[in-house]
């Protein structure tokens, strides 16, 4: 089994090693516009192997996408990252580009690939490869949600002071500051969050996972990598391993919650053959209007993107 991380930068590079680390497939194929970046990385990695006990083997490449063919999933981390000040949807043209043309050269090496993108603004950029690619949505989706999600669980451990394995939550919407995390699905082995936290302090970590991507660009001048590595790795070994595990996921809408023709954060059970199901939550009407608020946000920047698709074809 062959799994290709698109772009060896620092979320890349680190998806690349949990994937190798955790012997999710026989072979992890980095790839890299820069020379010399995707194999340095790659090697380096490598040489963990007798450390950590691995033997995934690992190979990085520049530009050579013949070297992916027949990957059985492609995770695409490439584009620029955030500096301070900038929001994901400012890195729209440049990152639509980058994600077309690496979402064509893979469909031709790998045409019944499973893709997880991952290069912000993270819905749109899945839109766009979901355009380019030509595959069935269920083979085409984003990762936000386990990593937002990730960073409301570690925030509520820390409030709360328990270990971060006992709370599950579900969180929805776009990857930006309009997500919604939701209170009444986030538990702590089970007993609701809302029993064991005071509405304040609740309140303060929600508004806090809400900028979570935007308090480490500021604290690091660029956008983070453990957690978003991480969270994409997992997302890997769902599929390959066809674990039908539920996560948050950026999917296609065709009608679920009463959306349609718009990437967005849901429930979603994912297994070998990409996304399996779309779980529709009975929200209630104040967890909707923040669902709707943000399909509207994410629309806004989808709209961007097909008028400057539109404006290519003139
Ligand atoms: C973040 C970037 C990766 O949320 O979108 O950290």
């Amino acid at each position: 089994m062959k799994v290709t991380v698109v772009g060896a930068g620092n979320v890349g590079a680190t998806c690349a090693n949990v994937i190798a680390h955790r012997e999710l497939c026989n072979e992890v194929i980095l790839l890299d516009i820069k020379e010399g970046i995707a194999e340095g990385k790659s090697l380096d990695i490598w040489q963990t192997s007798p450390i950590n006990l691995y033997d995934t083997r690992l190979r990085g490449v520049t530009n050579d996408y013949a070297a992916t063919a027949g990957s059985e999933v492609v995770v695409i981390t490439s584009g620029l990252p955030r500096k301070p000040g900038m929001s994901r949807d400012d890195l729209i043209a440049t990152n639509a580009g980058i994600v077309r043309s690496v979402t064509e050269n893979i469909v031709k090496h790998s045409p019944d690939t499973i893709i997880v993108v991952v290069s912000n603004p993270l819905d749109v950029m899945t839109y766009c490869a979901y355009l380019t690619s030509g595959l069935d949505s269920t083979r085409v989706f984003g990762m936000a949600g386990i990593l937002d999600t990730a960073r409301y669980r570690a925030f509520l451990a820390e409030a709360l002071n328990v270990s971060p394995k006992d709370i599950q939550a579900v969180l929805m919407g776009g990857h930006g500051d309009t997500m919604v995390p939701l209170p009444r699905y986030t538990t702590v082995s089970g007993i609701p969050v809302t029993e064991l936290i005071s509405k304040d302090k609740l309140d303060a970590i929600i508004k806090r996972t809400t900028v979570g991507g935007g308090e480490l660009v500021n604290l690091m001048g660029t956008s983070a990598w453990y957690a978003p590595g991480a969270a994409a790795a997992q997302m890997v070994e769902a599929i390959l391993r066809d674990q039908k595990r539920i996560f948050p996921c950026c999917a296609w809408l065709q009608g679920e919650y009463g959306l349609k023709d718009v990437y967005l954060g849901v429930p979603v059970k994912i297994g070998r053959k990409g996304i399996e199901q779309i779980i529709e939550l009975k929200l209630n009407k104040e967890e909707m209007e923040l669902v709707n608020n943000s399909s509207a946000a994410v629309k806004e920047v989808m709209n961007v993107l097909d008028n400057m698709n539109a404006a290519a074809l003139k």
